[in-house]
């Protein structure tokens, strides 16, 4: 089924122009924008089979915290153990397949299944089984059954305040996955971050939309007018890739309201560190835009073809993010970022209602802004094709 259907929408003629230098080549064709069966595959062969951002050390900052969050479609839940320890699960008991714990929850010094109740320690590994053996004769579980029907673990990574899992537990190792960004952003003290809030749009286009719309730094002179003034198309680049990035970086011209002005830097940052933005994406699962005064991560929540809940946390640094002194400048930001994103989404709904036109085949591509468009394209492909 998934080999017709990889077939069908990528095409000799479809894979021939992904290959071709970008002046001829094209990025993905419609089907991929619109076909629920492609977002199974996707859900299938992407999301459970790399690092995915699934949650914040802030939603669970003492041990007994639980914290249910769904990556690419699936039940995970991440936990602070006893010993401070982040953990993370398949949130869902070993029994009879029942979601563990269906809200965040604190103070937790075991988890209970809402079903037959079997009871679960922070480390995953089951503790008792409830009349087990017959009305009245429970369990105390112990030894290697407490870890044969304790909760699957899923192998995860933490970087500051964002937790990642690789669900299929085969992706490369994190820490290469993440050298890329890490070698280009050495002169950014993450560790001052502090996370201030989340914005949440919900969003009537394909996921896939939102991050090419993200890393795409063609269209903000026609869509983005007060963007333009901040960091004009005179002084932004190419958007280039490495390992599972794609990035790009520009200059900014002025800063305003909301992107620079008023609010702590990242300690230490040069001259031209204050005067530079960059845009990251990593692959497939979030993007980062870095200002002087700010981390904007996104996060986006595939829901249909042509839905997509999307999240924008804030991180400001130190004091920027509670201190009362710096409360006007911080709705500055959140107003900034409404009406930056509503500009974006609306482009995206535009796109997604013609992702049904035949007048439109994947798209012919500028040689100098698009190649990542089509890299993202080829990722894609490659990701998907794999078996
Ligand atoms: S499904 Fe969890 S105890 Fe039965
Ligand atoms: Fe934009």
């Amino acid at each position: 089924m998934n080999a017709s259907l990889l077939d069908e929408v990528l095409t000799r003629d479809v894979r021939q122009r992904l290959a071709s230098p970008t002046a001829e080549g094209t990025a993905l064709p419609n089907a991929c924008y619109t076909s629920a069966a492609w977002l199974e595959l996707e859900r299938e062969r992407l999301f459970a089979r790399t690092w995915m951002l699934a949650g914040f050390c802030h939603d669970i900052p003492n041990p007994g915290d639980a914290h249910p969050v769904e990556v690419g479609g699936m039940p995970i839940l991440l936990l602070r153990d006893d010993d401070g320890t982040v953990r993370a699960f398949h949130n869902v008991c070993r029994h009879r397949g029942a979601v563990m714990v269906d809200k965040p929850c604190s103070g937790r010094k075991v988890l209970t299944c809402p079903y037959h109740g079997w009871a679960y320690g922070l480390d995953g590994r089951l503790r008792t089984r409830p009349h087990f053996h017959g009305a009245g004769r429970h369990e105390v579980v112990g030894g290697n059954e407490a870890s044969r029907a304790g909760l699957a673990p899923v192998r995860h990574a933490v970087w500051h305040d964002l937790i990642f899992v690789d669900i299929g537990g085969k992706a490369p190792d994190f820490a290469d996955h993440w050298a890329p960004f890490a070698r280009r952003t050495k002169d950014y003290d993450f560790g001052a971050l502090r996370f201030a809030k989340t914005l949440t749009f919900d969003v009537k286009g394909n996921w896939k939309l939102i991050h090419e719309n993200f890393f795409d730094p063609y269209h903000p002179p026609v869509v983005h007018p007060r963007l333009e003034v901040f960091a004009p198309i005179a002084l932004r680049h190419e958007t280039r890739d490495e390992g599972a990035w794609l990035y790009n970086t520009n200059g900014i011209a002025e800063p305003q309201d909301g992107r620079g002005v008023g609010m702590p830097y990242y300690p230490g940052l040069d001259e031209t560190g204050r005067r530079t933005e960059w845009y990251f994406h990593l692959f497939p699962t979030l993007d980062f835009e870095i200002w002087p005064d700010q981390l904007a991560v996104f996060q986006l929540h595939p829901v249909a073809p042509n839905r997509t809940i999307e999240h924008i946390h804030l991180y400001f640094i130190g004091d920027g993010a509670t201190a009362p002194a710096y409360e006007a400048n911080r709705q500055a930001v959140y107003d900034m970022w409404a009406e930056l994103n509503t500009e974006d989404f609306l482009i995206v709904e535009n796109m997604q209602l013609a992702r049904i036109s035949p007048g439109f085949d994947g798209g012919v591509l500028s040689p100098y802004w698009d190649p990542a468009i089509q890299r993202f394209a080829q990722w894609m492909t490659e990701a998907l094709s794999r078996p």
